[in-house]
């Protein structure tokens, strides 16, 4: 990688152009390069608490699952929050920059490499984040340019046109109307009841019912990933908690079912408003063609109770992408493959060039 003048003027870089494709997310971060890599990392942060920890480190920093894994002597740091950077301080940039360095070199750069990255961000993350972001992204690549995660989906599934997208993530569910151009602002919207969301729900509502079991956002999480589903409960959804120590089992179907659908009436509600947005002759199109996307389009049930809620707007197609984990960042990825970057420009906000 360069840390010349290069990116910054309109001369032709020399040595080799390594793309890559980044799906920054506030729970995990994916990455896939032009030569191959496909990994995803944590997007998490570990530092040494003290002088011993650094002993038992070895390193000022470790990042991913493997910080977690080592949360006892740690300071955990998560560099995004609902989606975006956070930016209380300096310190949050530089949390948010040892992610973005590590997670690059997990893609191998030579040392000649010119790195061109397209990263995903939150459809309505705000113009000062992008900013920050790319600034951050300066220190470890020559060029980037940002994109909202919704239309890198849609790019990836060639759905740029009379489309919806909604990505259900940790940190937001993002909406996006697809109509052959950039998305501008009206096009699309950011919620923030997503996965963590659902998490904190489904805590409270197994401890409603059940007051004297062990419950954290970990736990909730775990049985969230295992057994979500929104409308038709597939029957009693037995599981192990821990009470006074001792395990217990607990049916926990309806606290489930209560918490994934907490957060479907925003969602539906601004599915509608942004269907309504298309020309009328079009509308019929768009409805055929919603894509769920992101960890949180695994619940059961979502499709089909998403459909129901547009029972009166005629055909409805409500369908899935394949690989929830990687469709974002395959699609940043071949934004980054198939347009020169020195027309990064015209699409947002970028840096290099
Ligand atoms: N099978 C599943 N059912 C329901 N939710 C799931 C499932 N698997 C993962 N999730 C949830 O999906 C979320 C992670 O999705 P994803 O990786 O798309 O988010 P992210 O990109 O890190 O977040 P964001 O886009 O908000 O920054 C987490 O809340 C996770 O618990
Ligand atoms: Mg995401």
């Amino acid at each position: 990688m360069q840390h010349d003048d290069q990116a910054t003027t309109q001369t032709p870089v020399s040595g080799q152009q390594l793309m890559l494709g980044i799906d920054l997310g506030t729970s995990r971060t994916a990455i896939m390069s032009s030569r191959g890599t496909k990994e995803t990392v944590r997007s998490v942060v570990g530092y040494p608490k003290d002088l011993i920890g650094i002993k038992l480190l070895g390193a000022p920093m470790i990042v991913g699952d493997a910080a977690y894994e080592k949360r006892a002597f740690l300071d955990l740091r998560y560099p995004l929050e609902d989606g975006v950077l956070r930016e209380y301080g300096q310190r949050d940039i530089e949390v948010a920059r040892d992610l973005m360095g590590y997670v690059i070199g997990r893609a191998t750069p030579k040392p000649d490499d010119t790195i061109c990255a397209v990263i995903g961000v939150p459809a309505r993350a705000s113009k000062a984040n992008k900013t920050s972001l790319l600034r951050m992204a300066q220190e470890v690549v020559d060029m980037a340019l940002v994109v909202s995660e919704p239309f890198m989906v849609a790019y990836g599934q060639n759905k740029l046109l009379n489309s919806l997208v909604i990505d259900i993530g940790a940190g937001t569910v993002d909406i996006c109307g697809l109509k052959g151009t950039m998305p501008g602002p009206e096009d699309q919207v950011t919620l923030t009841k997503a996965g963590n969301f659902i998490d904190e729900r489904l805590q409270a509502a197994i401890l409603e019912r059940y007051p004297h079991v062990q419950m954290n956002l970990n736990v909730a999480c775990a049985i969230k990933e295992e057994h979500a589903f929104v409308g038709h409960s597939p029957g009693p959804i037995n599981v192990s908690l821990r009470s006074g120590g001792k395990p217990v089992i607990c049916d926990v179907s309806e606290p489930i079912k209560a918490a994934c659908e907490a957060m479907l009436p925003e969602i539906i509600e601004n599915m509608k408003v942004l269907v309504e947005a298309f020309p009328p002759e079009d509308q019929s199109t768009v409805l055929r063609n919603i894509i769920l996307a992101g960890g949180g389009s695994q619940i059961r049930g979502l499709a089909e109770v998403i459909a129901a809620n547009f029972n009166d707007y005629g055909d409805v197609h409500v369908t899935r992408v394949s690989d929830p984990t990687y469709d974002g960042c395959s699609g940043a990825l071949k934004l980054a493959q198939e347009l020169p970057p020195k027309y990064w420009g015209q699409l947002g906000d970028m840096i290099g060039f």
